[in-house]
């Protein structure tokens, strides 16, 4: 029998209910405080049973979330559970995933090494956005893509073109629209290294009178899917909407998409819920329970 653990990080206690209901298992809240000089203290009151699965998604402050998770491995092996499964709805650093610059660090190999070191057997989070930098997680490291799961909770179908707002991100595109059996493809996409400046380059699509999603997998500052959703409404794109893993919307992200006429953001439940008519949240959990209850049978 296995037990989980909800971890202290802001949205993380949705998604761990929502596990527990899905799994049929025994909940336990992590205890956690801030000690005065600002470190982060956690304490499990559990076990001892052979399974623990730590809920906790890397919101912000996102330092925080990843210490907090690394410090719940380690209480968790001090108690004697011998697996210790992390859901991390929403895994952070997973951008950096190579060294674009000279001097700079792979970051998720980093997050992703030092949660295995922690304790961690398994580690199960929603689209990594690379699925490859998995590889330096010692244990098992699954990433579920929730975009068809999704697209079917919301009626999303073959009737809709759907669009990845780069390259680099048309292989989830396509898998998706070949599931819903939908067109598909991609817009080119430039950042700059140094500033973070997206251009989005006018490719020619025939989107006049369609109904477009742009599906990406994080929304950060907004600046790639307003750009993408103008382009296409230029183009002559009925209206736009956008499927997307992680909602983080930093700083006027919302208030970008809203003027580039952005008609609904539908987002997974992977961090804490922003407010606003724009939004549409999925609960995905009941698909991360399903890979949980898979890996703990050992079926995958
Ligand atoms: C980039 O590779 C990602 O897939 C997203 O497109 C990007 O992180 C979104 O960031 P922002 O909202 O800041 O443009």
């Amino acid at each position: 029998m296995a037990v989980i653990v909800q971890g202290p990080s802001p949205g993380s206690r949705d998604f761990a209910l929502g596990l527990s209901k899905a799994l049929d298992y025994n909940l336990v809240e992590a205890y956690h405080k801030t000690f005065p000089d600002g470190e982060a203290y956690v304490r499990v009151e559990a076990g001892p049973q052979e399974v623990a699965v730590v809920v906790q998604t890397f919101s912000r402050p996102q330092d925080t979330s990843f210490v907090q998770a690394l410090l719940l491995a380690d209480a968790l092996r001090g108690l004697g559970f011998q697996r210790v499964v992390l859901v991390a709805p929403y895994l952070a650093y997973a951008r950096q995933d190579k060294r674009f610059l000279p001097g700079e660090p792979v970051s998720i190999a980093v997050v992703l090494r030092s949660l295995s070191t922690a304790g961690y057997t398994d580690l199960m989070t929603i689209e990594i956005h690379k699925e490859e930098a998995l590889t330096a997680f010692k244990g098992n490291g699954v990433s579920i893509s929730p975009y068809e799961y999704m697209a079917r909770q919301i009626g999303l179908d073959g009737s809709y073109i759907y669009l990845a707002p780069d390259v680099g991100a048309l292989k989830r595109v396509e898998r998706l629209a070949r599931a819903l059996g939908a067109r598909y493809d991609y817009l080119v996409k430039k950042r700059d290294r140094i500033t973070g400046e997206v251009t989005i380059e006018t490719k020619h699509l025939d989107v006049r009178g369609e109904k477009v999603v742009i599906v990406d997998d994080i929304i950060s500052t907004g600046g790639t899917v307003s750009r993408a959703a103008q382009l296409l409404l230029e183009q002559g794109a009925r209206q736009v909407e956008v499927l997307v893993a992680h909602a983080i919307l930093a700083g006027n992200a919302l208030e970008k998409l809203i003027s580039a006429g952005v008609k609904r953001v539908y987002a997974a439940n992977t961090l804490p819920p922003h407010s606003s008519d724009l939004l549409q949240y999925i609960d995905v959990s009941p698909l991360v329970a399903e890979r949980v209850k898979s890996i703990l049978s050992g079926v995958e």
